[in-house]
Order: structure tokens, then sequence, then C-alpha cells
């Protein structure tokens, strides 16, 4: 692994943000293999160096994402304080603490990713890096192809125009079964943009995030990203 600021490794271990891992080192609170370090910039091998913080060993956790099939009827949180269901709840006990990567509604289902890599979550969250994330969503009536090229070219939610793009997969009587991909994650977008355009959503499933697809995990499962699978979500989320 290479050198890492001596700052940067405390905060990914969870002591302190960077500037209080900064005044921690200033107040020779930090040793690097039995030497206090009280200069900033210092640069350590994660892998070798012992480093320890008023005398007790630091390390981070090491760093890990899941993708869980969430079902319906849970919230995309870590507690709720009206003891409802949470997504953690289907982890189980043991594991590292992981944090949901953005939000599925408690009325959706499908895949959400959790990690404890709080830098890729806020890349693959923030609009900036314009990560796709696509849907399957059965909406109230049939949708026209008019309906559907204003949609490619952006409906409007809450002031801004939405780009997305959208298939349909099947017409029912009074319904249509659409695929939809748009690359932000704002409260109820899906149902908002397809609210705009006169389609009430009434079922929706995320089925795409990055490049990572649902598959067939059973609903309520997860399971460990494989190394081919990480990486490319790190791609995708801007990350060399
Ligand atoms: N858009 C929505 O409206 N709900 C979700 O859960 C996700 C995207």
């Amino acid at each position: 692994m290479p050198a890492e600021r001596l700052q940067k490794y405390l905060s990914r271990a969870g002591v302190a943000s960077r500037r209080a891992g900064e005044e921690m080192i200033k107040a020779g609170r930090v040793m690097v293999n039995g030497q206090v370090v009280r200069e900033l910039g210092v640069k350590i091998d994660p892998e070798k160096d012992l480093v320890k913080v008023d005398g007790r060993r630091v390390r981070p956790e090491a760093l890990v994402t899941v993708m869980l099939h969430k079902p319906y009827g849970y919230l995309s949180t870590t507690k709720d304080p009206q003891g409802r269901r949470v997504v953690t709840d289907l982890l189980g006990e043991g594991g590292p603490r992981l944090y949901p990567v953005g939000r599925l509604d408690y009325d959706a289902t499908g895949l959400l990713l959790l990690t404890n890599d709080g830098e890729l979550a806020q890349r693959l969250t923030h609009p900036r890096y314009q990560v796709p994330r696509t849907y399957r969503v059965t909406v109230a009536g049939e949708v026209s192809r008019e309906t559907l090229g204003r949609l490619a070219r952006g409906a409007e939610v809450a002031g801004r125009v939405v780009p997305a793009e959208v298939q349909v997969r099947k017409r029912e009587a009074e319904k249509t079964v659409l695929e939809i991909t748009v690359w932000e994650g704002r409260y109820h977008l899906v149902k908002r943009l397809l609210s705009q355009v006169g389609h009430p959503v009434l079922k929706l499933k995320r089925i795409a995030y990055g490049p990572l697809r649902l598959g067939r995990l059973p609903r309520g499962g997860h399971r460990f990203l494989t190394p081919v699978e990480a990486a490319a979500l790190q791609t995708g989320a801007g990350r060399p």
C-alpha cells in the first residue's frame, strides 16, 4: 500500500476528522512506531507502521461494500426512533458497521448498496459524478410516445430539468412497465418525474446502480461485491 498522511490514516481509523487529527498530532497525542510525531504532513505505511493515540493502537477497518435486495417496508437507514424495520436489520450481527448509500423509499424495493467507505458513498450520491441508477417502474396509464420523448428531453422537478432514459418493457390494461435511468438521486425523484408527466408510480424497483446489477439476488438477501464489481464501482464513482 502506498504511503499515507498520518491525519488521513487517523480519519480512516474513525479516530477523528482530518482537522481534529491534526490537532491531536500537534498536541503530541499520536505515536508512530513508539515515537511521538508532532509535525503535520508525516507519511506512514498503513500496512507496516504501528500508530497509537493516547497510548492505544488505532487501525482503520477494512473497507467493505455490500449489495442488498431491499424488500418493501424497510427504511433506508440504520436506526428508526419509531421502531420501524431498517435495512441494516437484514445484515445480521457481527459484521462491520455499514451505512446505506443514498435511499430507496419505504415502499420501494431493489438494489441498495451499504458501505463503510464514506468517500465512496459521497461520490456515488453526489450529482457531480452522474452515477446512473436504473429502475423498473410500474406506472398508472398508458405511456405515449410523446411522453417518452418529453422524459428523454428532461421533465422538470422542483425547478430543475432532469433527463431520463426510458424504455417501455410491458403494456398492460391501464398500466405500463418502464425501465427508467436517471443520473442523480434526489428525494422521490422518479415518482415526481413520472407524476409530472401524468403517470403516478404504482411500483418501483431499482435494478442497477452504476455498473452493478441486482441480478438474481433474493429479496432481503445481501452479498459482498466481487473484486471486479468493487473496482468497477470505484471507477464509476470517478475514483482513479
Ligand atoms: N425515486 C423515487 O421516487 N423513489 C426511490 O426510492 C428512488 C428513486
